[in-house]
């Protein structure tokens, strides 16, 4: 159970400085809070640091300055494998399922640390993933691009996470899917599983969550709602105006494609 109050944010990045080689930090000082039930998204260009930022959270990248509490309780510099006992779930950007093992099995890894509750655990999960559920002994190595998103997050979600990192789950899937996976995750978010999701699809991603910073050159530049955001004209000319030409290009194409359906 929780012992966070209604106000206590469920995960407050402050200040944080993180990095990969000596004397070079990619994160210059990151602050992001998730307050409970809500659905955050962070945009920003290429190279920005949002990976690394969801990396430096789940203990994959050495953080050198600042902190990062869960409820209240410092979980600065803590493992993986103790961050995601605390509650901490990350579906990663790639390579997130185990490709020789079933798709059982994959979840099985998600929950190895309270192996007696696997058997509930997983009839809940494919409640909200059904496809899985029929599929449950096929190789995750064989499914196609938008199953392995589904394994990866439902894996991440066996613990009962009460913060779920998603680093752009929309990644390299056709707009119908893209779809699919922002509503699962916002379901999965109402819920009552608090979400920090890095998205390249930016507009989508401002269009659906509750509030969203944008990222750049490893600082929160902006923030605000994702209404706020959307209709910013900085944000716009900064990091919407192409991507706002991109959406009409696809657009179009999808019309196309419907057409000839
Ligand atoms: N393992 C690593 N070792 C050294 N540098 C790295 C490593 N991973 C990432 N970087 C560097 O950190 C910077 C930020 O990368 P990061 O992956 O966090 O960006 P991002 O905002 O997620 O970008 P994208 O939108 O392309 O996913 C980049 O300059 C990148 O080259
Ligand atoms: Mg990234």
């Amino acid at each position: 159970m929780s012992t966070a109050t209604a106000e206590e944010p469920v995960l407050v990045a402050k200040d944080l400085h993180a990095g990969y080689l000596p004397g070079i930090n990619i994160l210059n000082g990151v602050n992001i809070e998730a307050r409970p039930g809500e659905l955050i998204g962070i945009i920003g260009p290429n190279g920005a640091g949002k990976s690394t930022f969801l990396k430096a959270v789940f203990g994959q990248v050495s953080i050198r300055g600042g902190s990062v509490s869960l409820k209240g309780a410092d979980i600065t510099g803590w493992k993986p494998n103790r961050l995601v006992r605390a509650g901490v779930g990350f579906v990663p950007q790639t390579n997130n399922v185990f490709p020789s093992l079933s798709i059982e099995e994959n979840l099985q890894m998600g929950i190895y640390q309270k192996p007696k509750e696997f058997a509930a655990q997983l009839e809940k999960i494919f409640d909200i993933f059904p496809v899985l559920a029929d599929r449950r002994s096929q190789r995750a190595g064989s499914l196609s691009g938008g199953e392995r998103q589904s394994v990866a997050m439902a894996r991440a979600l066996m613990m009962d996470p009460s913060v779920l990192l998603l680093d752009e789950p929309s990644a390299g899937l056709s707009p119908v899917r893209q779809d699919e996976t922002f509503l699962r995750t916002r379901r999965i978010n109402r819920a009552g599983v608090s979400v920090i999701m890095v998205e390249q699809n930016a507009r989508r991603c401002l269009q659906i969550c509750d509030r969203a910073y944008v990222l750049d050159q490893g600082r929160d530049a902006y923030t605000g709602t994702g209404r706020e955001l959307a209709q910013d004209p900085k944000v716009i000319a900064l990091y919407l105006g192409t991507l706002a030409a991109d959406v009409e290009a696809e657009t179009a194409a999808n019309k196309i494609i419907d057409t000839d359906a």
